[in-house]
């Protein structure tokens, strides 16, 4: 332990270990095992990259990324037909995993326990992760295969995340099937770089942002273990999302028949200030800029030609990776580095007696790593086009925009939208909210095709929707 100390001092971090005396033997070894958790070597990049100066502005020469679009949008049917086709196959080959990132600290929504345990469908009140554990299986039926799920989770919420599946018995998926993998941690520093401590015996840590994602499959085994199975897609998606296409096979064919390394969603933006990455060229490459990144005055350009935003593509956090760049992405070969982002946040921690601060304003910094810094170092990256009431309704805020009301409208009014493509009869307001709930599984369909394939099926067919009409439910 000495030789850690050493290194901590010799790294201008020696406070970290300033009450070591005062602390009993159990929180001196998890003093220890906390300090053995910091890259000392990359702190002192980060201090010198990321501290002092001003903070880094989104760059002049930026331009709109190109995307391909929907078809109904301008894209090529035959091509989306195609890539559908192609995706399929790749499925019926099992070569996609899924990847769920599920790590965040869900501040936001105020919601006790982790994210993918919020119950957000509108009759059955299924969870999250049950959402996403249907489609898997639905995934399995149509296509035959087993898909591999890894899920992502922190250290504080990895055994409550791993309990909650194992309560419900995996949701139908086989237990071997999910893998949990936990997301490393970073250090928050004050304004000089200096390691904060959150109480005398333990440091001010805080999860590495998604970008810490990809290093955690790598640490875990997670991708030898997809090339086992002969996954080599990886499929990947936020936790916060209930309509995101899990397994989407048009946007598989896309990236495969693109020979795309990463290929994202967008949709275009609902309104300048949409709270949403931007897909951007700079120099040639394609990347993403956060909204915080880039000026609202950016924001708010439009293209003189269409009278639309200029930044139109918004990023809804939706990705494959082909498994091999992933993997070299995170072990960082090819000077394929994820950059870290610092967030100035109030941090609680301690005086110089030990006393616990709780900050008012920022008093220190996080560093984050995001996944879609990916996108540049990736070969022939795809932008693609989604419809966003079939894949995008998050829950982020407990009220207003992005919230559960929100997102249970948004499922709603896919629900009744597929019910009456397919023949249904039920009562809708003008924007297609139904004037009930409903629910339909994604075990049923999970968009109109399957739907449409499970309704024909059908037989008979329900008499009248009325409150509370679920379909495709086992249970
Ligand atoms: C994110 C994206 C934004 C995108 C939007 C779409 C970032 C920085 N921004 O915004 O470009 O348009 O989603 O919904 O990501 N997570 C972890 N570990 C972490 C941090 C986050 O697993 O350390 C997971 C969360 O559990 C969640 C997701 O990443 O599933 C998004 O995190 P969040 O911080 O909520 O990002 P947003 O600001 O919503």
């Amino acid at each position: 332990m000495q030789s850690l100390i050493d290194a901590f001092r010799e790294a201008g971090q020696g406070q970290v270990f300033a009450f070591l005396d005062r602390l009993g033997p159990t929180e001196q070894a998890r003093l220890f095992a906390e300090a053995a958790e910091v890259d000392l070597a990359e702190l002192a990049v980060l201090k010198r990259s990321l501290l002092g100066g001003t903070p880094v502005a989104a760059p002049a020469d930026l331009e709109p990324a190109p995307y391909v679009p929907l078809p109904e949008n301008g894209g090529d049917p035959e091509r989306w037909r195609q890539a559908r086709e192609v995706g399929e196959a790749a499925l019926r080959a099992g070569r996609v995993a899924a990847f769920t990132v599920a790590g965040g600290q869900g501040t936001r929504l105020g919601f006790e326990g982790p994210k993918g345990t919020f119950p957000v469908t509108p009759v059955r009140q299924r969870p999250l992760f049950a959402v996403f554990a249907d489609k898997l299986l639905a995934a399995e039926r149509r296509y035959g295969r087993r898909v591999p799920w890894f899920i992502l989770t922190s250290h504080q919420n990895h055994a409550a995340t791993e309990a909650f599946f194992a309560q419900h018995r995996w949701f139908g998926l086989q237990a071997d099937q999910v893998h949990f993998l936990r997301q490393g941690r970073m250090p928050a520093v004050d304004a000089s770089g200096r390691i904060l401590l959150e109480t005398p015996g333990s440091l001010a840590l805080s999860p590495d942002g998604h970008g810490g994602s990809l290093r955690a499959l790598e640490r875990a085994g997670a991708f030898d273990r997809m090339a086992a199975l002969g996954a080599d897609i990886i499929s990947y998606f936020q936790v916060d999302n209930p309509l995101v296409r899990v397994i989407d096979p048009a946007f598989i064919g896309w990236h495969l028949l693109s020979g795309s390394e990463m290929s994202s969603k967008m949709v275009p933006k609902a309104f300048p200030e949409e709270k949403v990455g931007h897909f951007c060229r700079q120099r040639g490459r394609t990347c993403v800029i956060e909204y915080s990144d880039l000026a609202l005055d950016r924001q708010r350009e439009t293209d003189p030609a269409t009278g639309r935003l200029r930044f139109l593509a918004g990023s809804i956090a939706i990705h494959l990776f082909s498994r091999e760049f992933a993997r070299r992405v995170a072990r960082g070969e090819g000077g394929a580095s994820l950059p870290f982002h610092r967030a100035d946040k109030k941090i609680p921690t301690i005086d110089r007696e030990g006393r616990p601060v709780q900050p008012l304003r920022p008093n220190g910094i996080k560093f984050e790593l995001f996944v879609f810094d990916a996108l540049p170092f990736a070969a022939n990256p795809l932008v693609l086009e989604t419809d966003r009431a079939g894949d995008f309704a998050p829950v982020k805020n407990a009220e207003g925009v992005d919230s559960p009301a929100t997102c249970r409208e948004a499922q709603l009014r896919l629900f009744a939208g597929w019910l009456r493509a397919v023949g249904a009869t039920l009562p809708v307001d003008p924007s297609g909210l139904p004037l009930f709930p409903i629910e339909v599984s994604p075990l049923f369909g999970d968009d109109l095709v399957s739907l449409g394939e499970s309704w024909a099926r059908l037989d008979p067919k329900p008499a009248a929707v009325t409150p509370g009409f679920c379909l495709g439910h086992d249970s």
